[in-house]
């Protein structure tokens, strides 16, 4: 379609987006398991992506230290060793047209490593996790943001076009911002104002660490599915004071999460004759769920500030991703799992694919993070076959990775 508002550029920062599509972070549970290098199937499937036509690409969470990592098979920015492997991954990048994003995370207690000391802001359990581990001391917190510093400074070295900062979905930063997990009286919690004290010590840290101009984003949980949580009376204000700080985009989503569908809801835009044909026979009855779910937070967001938003979150159609961008209620459109099923997706829209995207939100592929390498389980079919028998067999609780409580 010519003129099509999806395919015209935008920036972010000094970084230039051939469109306005973006790949949203998803880990990919396929580095070393131990050094958090980067293996060729990765490389592969990030040359996939950006041959496929996508403007940018966030990476799957990087950990920023060992004790911030989440899960099996991540991979980390956490020491120069992992540098090679970034450097190639970003040039298999660059060679398609995309630009790339590596996004520092750090999971604090919502860590699924067996036998790791995650950090938390105070000994208050995971709600998704249930883990309960020490309140940081101030060397703690002050060594996590050395971390973040130090992967900014990798990530530039690697030659990425940006960094995108963790700070949703009850991972640290999530933790630190909301009432629920952080029951500090220090620094860094006891009011508003200081539970975002560690967010906004990141940003500063990582600007600092990054040339002038360097895109610095930051995925942000504008409020917590969890009740009695965040909501956008205090998340507003405190997004404000992180565009002061230096950030040049936010991508809207959740904070802490009773489950991994608050983030990442199912079966969104799936009718019955799509739930059939998907082989989603439960879901025959029962209606479609909402498409972009989190735009009201990404309106709020325009309205009140000057930076650019990315909304993720249930793009499902084209319509859809066009009249986000259209209205002004975000800046880009960032999809993750449609992107797993269908990772030239962009470039079929280009040519003229209309309507919805084939993935149909079962969430298989969440299911099996840091348990099997990143792909649609939904296709080719044989794959609902390998699922099955690894379910059946008692793959998911016999495996190597603390278990969600859902
Ligand atoms: C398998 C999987 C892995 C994910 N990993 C990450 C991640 O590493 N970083 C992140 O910010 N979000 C992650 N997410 C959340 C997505 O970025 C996204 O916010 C969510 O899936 C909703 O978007 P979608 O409807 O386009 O999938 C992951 C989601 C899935 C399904
Ligand atoms: S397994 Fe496939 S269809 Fe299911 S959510 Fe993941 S990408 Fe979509």
């Amino acid at each position: 379609m010519t003129g099509d508002i999806l395919f015209q550029p935008g920036r972010v920062g000094s970084a230039t987006l051939r469109n306005r599509l973006v790949r949203a972070g998803t880990s990919e549970s396929m580095a070393d398991p131990e050094s958090g290098e980067l293996t060729d199937s990765l490389l592969d499937l990030y040359a996939g992506l950006a041959s496929g036509g996508i403007g940018a690409i966030i990476t799957g969470h990087l950990y920023v230290e060992p004790r911030g990592k989440y899960a099996r098979g991540q991979v980390g920015i956490h020491d120069d060793g992992v540098l090679p492997g970034l450097r190639e991954l970003v040039g298999r990048v660059h060679e398609h047209g995309a630009v790339i994003f590596g996004q520092l995370a750090h999971a604090g207690s919502q860590s699924r490593v067996p036998g790791l000391t995650p950090l938390a802001p105070s000994p208050v359990p995971n709600p998704l996790t249930g883990q309960t581990v020490a309140g940081g001391t101030d060397q703690d917190i002050e060594r996590a943001l050395e971390a973040f510093a130090a992967a900014a400074k990798r990530a530039v070295a690697a030659g990425f076009d940006g960094v995108h900062i963790h700070a949703a979905n009850g991972y640290l930063i999530s933790e630190f911002g909301s009432p629920l997990t952080n029951t500090r009286n220090d620094n860094w919690g006891g009011d508003p104002t200081r539970r975002g004290e560690f967010a906004r010590a990141v940003v500063e840290k990582v600007r600092a660490s990054v040339p002038q101009g360097f895109p610095v984003t930051m995925k942000v949980g504008m409020f917590d599915a969890v009740a009695g949580g965040l909501g956008l009376e205090e998340t507003l204000p405190r997004a404000a004071k992180l565009v002061a700080a230096g950030l040049d985009a936010i991508e809207v989503s959740c904070g802490l999460m009773d489950a991994p569908t608050d983030s990442a809801n199912t079966y969104v835009a799936v009718g019955p004759k799509r739930a059939a044909e998907d082989l989603l026979l439960h879901r025959m009855i029962g209606s479609p769920r909402p498409e972009a779910y989190f735009r009201p937070y990404a309106r709020a967001l325009k309205a009140e500030l000057d930076a650019k938003v990315i909304l993720v979150g249930g793009m499902r159609s084209t319509s859809m991703m066009r009249d986000v961008i259209a209205s002004g209620d975000a800046d880009f459109v960032a999809m993750a799992r449609p992107l797993i099923r269908e990772p030239d997706l962009p470039a079929q829209i280009r040519q003229g694919r209309e309507g919805l995207v084939d993935c149909t939100s079962c969430n298989l592929c969440l299911i099996h993070e840091g348990h099997h390498p990143l792909q649609c389980w939904r296709t080719p079919r044989i794959r609902l076959l390998q699922h099955a028998i690894y379910r059946l067999g008692g793959g998911f609780r016999r495996a190597e990775v603390i278990p969600t409580r859902h």
